[in-house]
């Protein structure tokens, strides 16, 4: 049976049983990756952006007989923003290749259609059976990145205390654990995310940045509330007080050994002067003592960003998987599914 569902007015058997399914999707999928734990799981279901609308659905397997507890086998989401619904899709692995997958989709699709979006995204992870899923789904291949994994084990702190150093003059590091709060900063961090905010790279915009003062002070406080907690590093070119580069690490409470480190800026006059090097490599000393469960880092990057890639290498980043994302016209896939039933 599969239902419309609200992760805000939830049981707590709901999202266990929710979480159980994930985990066992994850040991399938992704043997590598971390657990998730039951830890603002709710928060991070439910609560999004202003002006942003997550719909949620989920797929419940019969009662036993002897009156256990219905388990949730199946879970979709989208999270609509601008012209685009972002879709996440689960199927517990013990009820794969069934067409659960394709009638949960089929049934957030319609939703989207009828909520007049014309558009559909989903991050497909390389590897996987999602990609042959999208594949026969009618979506696209629009756009790949590369995911890195760091091991903190693994890292040279000696090499890395040169490279947090290795800063040209004029420049100051600063570390701003939950985001910068003052307002001067947060204009100059949002100013440095808006420089490269036109550069067409090709990608769907599935993770949008934030790049007026507001909307990033808002993007700060949801990623509070959903329990991911925001670290940023920021190189401050001294003669200007402009921000000349920064990097974002957030560490998810659903999974707090391995950290996520989003966007990472250098603005095009303050390149070539070590700030990429120099901010990441502090980012790993600051995440080492403010997060003691802390043991990997991934990133994700374009294949053409061939300096980044080299400075991730250098770091102690490994090339893990092909990342990407699928894009599709929301009335295509919702009357072809639509079709097939
Ligand atoms: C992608 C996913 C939702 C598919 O669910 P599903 O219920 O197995 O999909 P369906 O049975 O509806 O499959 C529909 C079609 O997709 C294709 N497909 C799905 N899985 C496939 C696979 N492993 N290999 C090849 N084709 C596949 C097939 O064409 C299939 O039709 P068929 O079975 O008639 O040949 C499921 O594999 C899943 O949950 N993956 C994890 C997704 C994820 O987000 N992982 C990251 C966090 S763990």
């Amino acid at each position: 049976m599969v239902r419309e569902w609200d992760p805000r007015t939830a049981s707590s058997g709901e999202l266990q049983s929710l979480l159980d399914t994930l985990n066992a999707a994850v040991a399938a999928d992704l043997p590598d990756d971390p657990l998730w734990q039951d830890s603002s799981l709710r928060e991070y279901l439910s609560e999004t952006m202003p002006g942003e609308r997550r719909i949620s659905w989920i797929a419940e397997e019969k009662p036993d007989a002897d009156g256990s507890p219905t388990r949730i086998v199946g879970y979709v989401n989208v999270l609509l923003l601008g012209e685009i619904g972002v879709v996440e899709l689960l199927v517990h692995p013990a009820v794969r290749r069934r067409g659960l997958g394709r009638r949960l989709l089929g049934i957030a699709a319609r939703r989207v259609y009828h909520e007049g979006f014309t558009a559909l995204g989903v991050e497909v992870i390389g590897g996987t059976p999602a990609v042959a899923f999208y594949d026969a789904n009618g979506f696209n291949r629009e756009y790949v990145e590369i995911r890195s994994v760091l091991r903190l084990s693994a890292v040279d702190w000696l090499a890395l205390g040169e490279m947090a150093r290795g800063v040209a003059a004029g420049y100051r590091i600063e570390f701003h654990p939950g985001g910068p709060t003052d307002p001067q900063m947060i204009e100059a961090y949002a100013r440095a995310k808006a420089e490269l905010r036109d550069v067409e790279d090709g990608d769907l915009d599935l993770r949008p940045s934030s790049y007026d003062p507001e909307r990033l002070r808002e993007s700060l406080a949801c990623l509070h509330r959903r329990g991911m907690k925001p670290y940023i590093v920021l190189a401050i070119h001294e003669q200007t007080g402009e921000v000349a580069g920064l990097t974002e690490v957030v560490v998810p409470a659903q999974h707090p050994t391995r950290a996520d480190q989003y966007d990472t800026i250098v603005a095009q006059g303050h390149r070539s002067y070590g700030i990429d090097r120099a901010i990441k490599a502090r980012m790993l000393f600051e995440l080492r003592a403010a997060e003691p469960k802390l043991a990997e880092v991934q990133t994700w990057n374009a294949q053409a960003n061939e300096s980044m890639l080299k400075v991730n290498a250098e770091l102690g980043f490994e090339p893990d998987r092909d990342w990407w994302e699928f894009g599709a016209d929301v009335a295509d896939i919702a009357h072809r599914l639509e079709a097939e039933h």
